[in-house]
C-alpha cells in the first residue's frame, strides 16, 4: 500500500502538460502497485490563504493556549498538514510562472511551513536553528514550461526559480532533497515547434520509467522490513 498525495496546481485543466503528466505517472504507478491509495490536492479550483498577521499570531502560539479563533485560522493548515503527514509520496504537478512557482503553490509552501508540525526551531543548534519534523517523503515534481534550458548547466539555468525554491523547501515536506526529490519537465511549450512533441515524449517516457524505479524500490523496502 502506498498512500500518495497528488498536489496539482495548473488552471489550465485538461490543457495543463503538467496535469497530464501527473496523470502519467500516477496511473503507472497505479499499475505496478494496484493498492495505491491517492489524495487530491487541486490547489487551483481552492487556492490556499495567504498568510497574514493573525495566521502568524495563530501559528507562533502554544497549540495548548491557542483561542477557538486561532484555531479556526489554523484549520486549513492543519488540514494540508494532516495530508503530508498521511502520504509517503508527494506528487506536484505545477507550472512554471514568471520563472517561479505560482502564487497558489508558495501559498500552500507558507501554509504547511508551521512551527512545531513541520520544523523545530532552536538557538542552541547555532546558526542553522531549524530542523524539519517529517521524514521518509518522496516528492515527485513535474512541471511545464514556455521556454526551456533551466537545467544544471544550460542557458537559463540562474532564471530557473521554481525547482531549486522548492528543493529548498522540501524539508518541510519530509524530502531528503539529495536522494528523495525528483523532477521531469516538459519545455518549449511556447513555441509549440518539434521539440515541444520531443520534450512531451520524452518526459511522459521518463515519468513512466520513474513510476517503475519507485515502486519497484518501495517492493524492496516492504520485503526488507
Ligand atoms: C502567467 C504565466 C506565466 C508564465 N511564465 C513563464 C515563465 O516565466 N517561463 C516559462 O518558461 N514559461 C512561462 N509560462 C508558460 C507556462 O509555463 C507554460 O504554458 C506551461 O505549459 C503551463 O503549464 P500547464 O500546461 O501545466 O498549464 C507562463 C505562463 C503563464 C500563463
Amino acid at each position: 500500500m502506498i498512500n500518495l498525495l497528488n498536489v496539482q496546481v495548473s488552471p489550465r485543466r485538461d490543457k495543463s502538460l503538467s496535469r497530464n503528466l501527473s496523470e502519467t505517472f500516477i496511473s503507472h504507478l497505479n499499475d505496478f502497485d494496484s493498492d495505491l491509495e491517492i489524495v487530491h490536492r487541486d490547489l487551483s479550483k481552492v487556492p490556499p490563504q495567504f498568510v497574514d498577521l493573525n495566521w502568524i499570531a495563530s501559528a507562533f502560539t502554544d497549540s495548548s493556549e491557542r483561542s477557538h479563533e486561532q484555531r479556526k485560522i489554523l484549520h486549513k493548515s492543519d488540514k494540508y498538514i494532516d495530508e503530508i503527514r498521511w502520504a509517503e509520496i508527494i506528487v506536484i504537478g505545477t507550472p512554471m510562472f514568471n520563472y517561479g512557482m505560482p502564487a497558489a503553490l508558495k501559498a500552500w509552501i507558507d501554509q504547511i511551513a508551521r512551527i512545531s508540525e513541520t520544523f523545530s526551531f532552536d538557538l542552541n543548534r547555532g546558526d542553522f536553528p531549524i530542523e524539519p519534523i517529517l521524514k521518509n517523503k518522496k516528492l515527485v515534481v513535474l512541471t511545464s514550461s514556455g521556454e526551456f534550458g533551466f537545467d544544471e548547466g544550460e542557458i537559463r539555468e540562474t532564471q530557473n526559480h521554481l525547482i531549486p525554491h522548492l528543493r529548498t523547501c522540501s524539508h518541510y515536506l519530509g524530502v531528503d532533497k539529495k536522494k528523495d526529490l525528483y523532477h521531469i519537465g516538459i519545455e518549449f511549450q511556447e513555441f509549440k515547434d518539434d521539440r515541444h512533441q520531443k520534450s512531451i515524449k520524452n518526459a511522459h517516457q521518463k515519468a513512466q520509467r520513474l513510476a517503475e524505479e519507485i515502486s519497484f524500490c518501495d517492493k524492496n523496502l516492504e520485503k526488507v522490513s
